[in-house]
C-alpha cells in the first residue's frame, strides 16, 4: 500500500485510518446484505439500520434533545444558506447576519435573495483577523433569527463564546454553520434554533450535509413558492429520505461517530485538537518568521493559518513540506500563506512533525 502522508486539508480532509479501513472491509459486501452499502436499497432493512444508527448516535455525540430533528440532507453547507432564511423567515422578512468570513458573507448573500438580510457585524475591514462582538441592541429584535459561522474555516477565526451567551439570552433565535469545528468542539445544541454542518471535515466524505432544527422554530407555513425539496418539513416527515439519500455519505458518517464516541466522544475529541493546535501556535509564536495574525483570543483550534514574511521564504518553505510528506498546507487563495486544517483525524504525530520541520527550517537560515 502507498505510504499515507501528513493531510492537513482544510476539506475535504483527513479521516481517522481506522474509520478508512472498516469502510475497505465492508467495502465489496456489507455484512448480512449480501451487497455493498453503494447497492442496497434505501429502503431496505439493512441501510434504514445504518441509517437510524447513524442517527442515534450523532444524538448521544451531541447531546441532541428529542423536540430538535436531525437531518442527512445533500446540497453542501452552500445550499443551507438558502434553505435557513426559507424555512425560518417568511418572505421578505428581516433577518440578521454576522459576517465573519468568505462562507458568512455567502450565506448573508444567498439571504438576501430572500428578505431583508441585514449585516449586524462584520470583521471585513480588517481582513476576517477577528470575531467582532455583538452587542445587545445590535441585533433588532424583530429579525427571524440571528446567522454566525461559528468556525471560519479559511482565515483561522472561532467564536469562543456564542453571542448573547447563545439562545437563552439571544434577543432572537440563533442559527450557525458550524461546518468546520462540528464534533471537534463541544457545541451546546440547546444554545441554537439550527445548526448545519458540511460533512467534509469532522464528518466523513463530502456529499452529506447534517442539519439539527428545532422543530417548533419551522414556519408552519413556509411561502409556496420554496421547492419541496428545499424545504426541512417533508424531509423530517420521510427520515431524510424523502428522495434518495447519500447512502454511502450517511454510512461513512455513521462510522465516524462511532469512531468518535469510541474515543470518549465530544469533549476527548476537543481535548486533543486543543493540545494539537497549542502545538502549532506555540511553535508559531515562539517563532521570529512564522506569524499567525489573528486576535489571540478568536483563534480557532481547527484551522491554524500563518504566514512567513516573503515569497520567497514562502515558496521554499511549501517545497519543503511536500518533500517531508506534508500534503495540503498551502492557505486559501483569499488569505495566502498556510494553512494547517486540525480536524479530528489530524493526529498528534502529524501535527508533531509539521512542528519540528517549522523549526529545522527556521534554525537552518
Ligand atoms: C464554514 C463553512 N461553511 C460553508 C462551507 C461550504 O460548504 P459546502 O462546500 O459543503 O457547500 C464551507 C466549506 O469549506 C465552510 O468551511
Amino acid at each position: 500500500m502507498e505510504k499515507r502522508l501528513y493531510n492537513f486539508a482544510a476539506g475535504p480532509s483527513a479521516m481517522p485510518p481506522e474509520v478508512l479501513e472498516r469502510a475497505q472491509k465492508d467495502m465489496l459486501c456489507y455484512p448480512g446484505a449480501g451487497c455493498s452499502v453503494m447497492e442496497m436499497s434505501h429502503r431496505s432493512k439493512p441501510f434504514m439500520k445504518i441509517r437510524d444508527a447513524a442517527e442515534e448516535s450523532i444524538r448521544r455525540l451531541m447531546d441532541i434533545p428529542g423536540d430538535y430533528a436531525v437531518l442527512f440532507l445533500q446540497g453542501g453547507a452552500s445550499l443551507q444558506f438558502s434553505m435557513v432564511p426559507m424555512n425560518l423567515a417568511p418572505r421578505g422578512a428581516l433577518t440578521a447576519y454576522s459576517v465573519t468570513g468568505n462562507f458568512a458573507k455567502k450565506a448573508w448573500e444567498e439571504a438576501c435573495r430572500w428578505g431583508d438580510a441585514r449585516i449586524v457585524a462584520s470583521s471585513e475591514e480588517d481582513g476576517f483577523r477577528h470575531i467582532p462582538k455583538i452587542k445587545a441592541g445590535d441585533v433588532p429584535e424583530d429579525a427571524a433569527y440571528l446567522h454566525i459561522t461559528g468556525n471560519n474555516t479559511i482565515f483561522g477565526t472561532c467564536y469562543g463564546e456564542l453571542p448573547f451567551g447563545g439562545m437563552k439570552d439571544a434577543p432572537v433565535p440563533l442559527v450557525a454553520d458550524w461546518s468546520s469545528a462540528i464534533l471537534g468542539l463541544e457545541i451546546d445544541v440547546r444554545k441554537h434554533t439550527l445548526i448545519y454542518a458540511g460533512a467534509q471535515k469532522n464528518l466523513g466524505p463530502a456529499g452529506l450535509t447534517l442539519v439539527i432544527v428545532k422543530k417548533d422554530a419551522l414556519l408552519a407555513f413556509p411561502d409556496p413558492v420554496v421547492p419541496t425539496m428545499l424545504r426541512y418539513e417533508p424531509q423530517i416527515k420521510a427520515d431524510s429520505m424523502y428522495n434518495t439519500p447519500p447512502c454511502w455519505s450517511i454510512y461513512m458518517a455513521g462510522l465516524m461517530f462511532e469512531w468518535a464516541e469510541a474515543q470518549g466522544g465530544v469533549r476527548a475529541l476537543e481535548r486533543r485538537n486543543r493540545e494539537k493546535a497549542a502545538l502549532l501556535y506555540g511553535a508559531i509564536d515562539s517563532s521570529e518568521i512564522f506569524e499567525n495574525k489573528v486576535a489571540a483570543e478568536d483563534r480557532s483550534i481547527t484551522n491554524v493559518v500563518f504566514t512567513l514574511p516573503d515569497k520567497e521564504l514562502t515558496d521554499r518553505f511549501a517545497a519543503l513540506c511536500e518533500d517531508s510528506g506534508i500534503i495540503n498546507i498551502k492557505g486559501h487563495r483569499l488569505v495566502g500563506g498556510f494553512r494547517a486544517s486540525l480536524y479530528n483525524g489530524v493526529s498528534m504525530e502529524a501535527v508533531r512533525t509539521l512542528t519540528e520541520l517549522m523549526k529545522d527550517f527556521e534554525r537552518g537560515l
